[in-house]
Formats: C-alpha cells, structure tokens, sequence
C-alpha cells in the first residue's frame, strides 16, 4: 500500500489515491471527490484543491448510494466544488449528503458561503476530508452546518486530502509559503565545479522535471551568488505551466538591471521580479533595481534579509507556494530558519570533489542524531540521474491553530447513504 504523497512530472505534490486498502462507502465517495479536486492542480492558488460529491441513499436492495452531482475547484474566484456539484445535481441535492475534500467555507471570499448553499438545497448530511485552516474558516464552517440541524462528519480520507494540499495547508498554518527545495548534485554532493559552473549537473530529464516543478508552484527563489554566478531566467520551459514569479535575496543589492531574470518568458509574458534586500542596502542601487522593474523589500535585516520576515511578506502576496532552487548558502539560511518543508534532490552519477560549493552551506550537523531527516522519502530514477524526494521530519505540532487539526471527529458513524 503505497499512500505517500510525492512529487509527480506534471505538479509539486500528488497523492495516490488508488491502494489495495478496503474502503468503506464513505471513503470510496471521498476519493472521488479527492480525484475531482486534483482536476484543479496548477491552477487554484492561492486557493486550496477541493472537490464534491453529492450523493443520494441508496435505494432497498441497491448496494450504494448514486451520485448526483460532481464539482471541483478549478481556478481562483471561480465557483467552490460544492457550488459545482449543486448545480450539477440539478434539484436533486435534497436529501443528499456532500462529501467534500475540504472544510466548506462560511465567509464571504470572492464568492458566497458554500455552508449557505448547501444548508439551502437541503443536504442531509456532509462528510468532511479535513478542517480549513484558514483563519475566516476554522470549524466555523462544521458549527454552521451543524448549528442548521445538518450533521457532519470530519476526518473521512483526511490523510490523502491533507498530503493533496499540501501547500495550501502548510501556508494557511505557518502564515508562509510551502517551501520545496530543489537541488541537483554529483554524487559527492557538489552543486557545482569548483569554477562556480553549474552547466548542467544533471541530465535532460531532470532538467525537463525542474520546469514541471516550477510550472507547479506560485514562486521561484535563488540566492545573489546564483544569479553572480548562472544568470539563470528561473523561466518554466515547455508546455509545464506558467512562469512563476520570481525572488532573489540579495543583501547589498547586486543583482544586475540586465539579469536574465528580468526578460519575459517564452509566451512573451513579462517577469515578476522581487528582491529583497538588508536595510543598509546602497539606496542607489535598489533605485536601479526598481528601475529595471523589481519590486525590492526590506523585510528587516541590515546585511541580509531575514528569512522568515521575508516569507511573510511572500504570504501577504497570497504566495502559497516557493520552490527554492538554492544555493547552498541560502538553502542552510532557510533549513537555519525552519523554512523548508520538502526536498528534491536530483543526484548525477558524476564525482566532482576538491572545493566545489555543496547543497547546504552553514555551520551543519556536529553530531549524526542532529542531522535533518526525511520522512515520506520516495526515489525515482530520471533519466540516468537519481531524484531522492521527502518531507523534512519535524516534531509533532503544538499549539496549532484551533480547528486546523485534521483528527477525526465523528459525530455519527457510518457506511454510505
Ligand atoms: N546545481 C544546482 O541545483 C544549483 C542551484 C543553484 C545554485 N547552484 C550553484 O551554487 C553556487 C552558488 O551558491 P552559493 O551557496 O554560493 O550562493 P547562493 O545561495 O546562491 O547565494 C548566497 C548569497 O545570497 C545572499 N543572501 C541574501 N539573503 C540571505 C540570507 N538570508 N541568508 C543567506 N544568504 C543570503 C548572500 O549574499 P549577500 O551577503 O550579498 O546578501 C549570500 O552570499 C553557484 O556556483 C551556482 O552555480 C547550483
């Protein structure tokens, strides 16, 4: 059984949602409904995947219940799954229960309550995958429901649903993007040759994945020395998606007004430069900077730009999601900060040695037991390279946000209607 969430050609994360595991009827209509949300991949941010199923009792001597109407996310401000799926259902969403992938939302956002809609077509019941984080949201959603007489249930599938959003949810509860870093190394773990030349340590396949990588996420960032260095445009290539916007640490200030960065990407579609920078960078260079069209930020930090501050920033900019694609000295500022929630690790089958830089720069592990784990760890081979992905293993949560715990709470017990 393989139920690990992992990184997939055309996206950042996926989840498996078809194992040998039993299911029960509630969590066979939920991964329908998870297999409706993954329809919305690439383009909900800063919104989370959701989907919908409703579902009517079954009738004597039918096994199941059918499904009457089926919805998905599919692009920020457009209709919520349950919307979909309501319209869908065509009048025959009363009595019915809803099955959701997420906590329905009880606000006003770009569209109207999802609890209200569903309290009005007269569901029976709704089934939950897991609460919203969200502050607007946070079990308010379940108490609406509830509090119209509506039973729910919440926890059904929640594993899958939360490995599906991933990013959503780890930016709703850390108030920061989902951060993944990326790295490609020799076996010896060198970033580049000791030149500084970098062209290319891995292969066209692994390279080809990077974009898809990039193609899946809201943000790119780098590191001053890498731009010094490879000049690299940080610009998704091939049909993976829309370039994401770009973000560079820079101290003092030395990105070049003509970096590769700054010109527009394949479809012609201008870059979305940010820079930030210390709070004693020259102000004549971050005006040139300005100039070629960044967006430069203090966040606080005089030499450097403080991490977490900086990915704060990200988040109020509905970033929801960063691929960090080094170097080593700012990928050990991000691991130094607690700021990286998944690896992926491309490893070439090339020695490089002497001083070449690594993949994490900084002070390092003294001891063995005080190095980074992984866990969820997933190995794929890419063409002749060797891509090693996983979760970085953290203690267990304390004090997360009420109502943003996924753990079952049952107020009813069942099989299917
Ligand atoms: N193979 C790969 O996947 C890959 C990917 C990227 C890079 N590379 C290679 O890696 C090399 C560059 O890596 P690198 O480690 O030397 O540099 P880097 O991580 O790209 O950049 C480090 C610089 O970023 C600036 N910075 C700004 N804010 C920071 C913060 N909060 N924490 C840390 N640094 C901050 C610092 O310069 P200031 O003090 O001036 O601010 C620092 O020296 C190049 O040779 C490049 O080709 C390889």
């Amino acid at each position: 059984m393989n139920r690990r969430a992992r990184v997939a050609p055309a996206t950042v994360v996926t989840y498996e949602p078809h194992n040998d595991r039993p299911r029960s009827g509630h969590e066979r209509f939920m991964t329908t409904a998870l297999e409706l949300a993954e329809q919305g991949r690439g383009t909900t941010s800063p919104n989370p995947l959701v989907g919908c199923v409703l579902v009517q009792p079954a009738h004597p001597g039918a096994d199941h219940g059918a499904i009457v109407g089926r919805g998905h996310h599919a692009v920020a401000g457009g209709p919520h799954a349950e919307v979909v799926a309501l319209e869908a259902a065509e009048g025959f969403a009363r009595g019915a229960t809803a099955y959701v992938t997420l906590e329905p939302c009880s606000h006003h956002g770009r569209t109207p309550p999802c609890t209200d809609a569903l309290i009005e077509a007269g569901v029976a019941k709704v089934v939950v995958a897991t609460l919203d984080p969200d502050p607007r949201v946070r079990g308010r959603g379940v108490e609406r429901l509830r509090a119209a007489g509506i039973p729910v249930e919440v926890g059904v599938l929640a594993d899958l649903a939360e490995a599906q959003n991933e990013p959503y949810l780890t930016a709703q509860r850390e108030g920061r993007p989902w951060v993944l870093y990326k790295t490609a190394t020799s076996l010896d773990g060198r970033t580049a040759a000791t030149s500084g030349d970098a062209r290319w340590v891995t292969g066209d396949a692994a390279r080809d994945r990077v974009h898809a990588l990039r193609g899946g996420v809201d943000a790119v960032a780098v590191g001053v020395a890498t731009v010094l260095q490879d000049d690299p445009r940080l610009t998704t290539r091939g049909d993976h998606g829309p370039t994401p916007r770009k973000v560079v640490f820079d101290g003092a200030a030395r990105t070049p007004v003509d970096a590769a960065l700054f010109l527009p990407d394949e479809a012609k579609r201008p870059a979305d430069v940010t820079i930030f920078v210390g709070t004693d960078a020259p102000a004549e260079r971050t005006a040139a900077l300005e100039a070629a069209g960044a967006r430069v930020v203090a966040p606080g930090g005089a030499a450097r730009p403080d991490v977490r501050a900086a990915l704060a920033t990200l988040h109020e900019r509905e970033i929801r999601s960063l691929l960090l694609e080094g170097g080593g000295t700012l990928a050990a500022a991000f691991l130094a900060a607690d700021a990286i929630d998944r690896v992926a690790w491309f490893v070439a089958p090339k020695l490089v040695g002497g001083d070449a830089p690594t993949a994490l720069a900084g002070a390092g592990a003294e001891r063995m037991i005080d190095a980074t784990d992984l866990t969820d760890v997933h190995y794929e081979a890419v063409g002749d390279d060797l891509l090693i992905e996983g979760r970085i293993a953290r203690p267990p949560r304390t004090g997360a946000p009420e109502g943003a715990s996924p753990t079952p709470d049952r107020t009813t017990s069942g099989g299917a209607p």
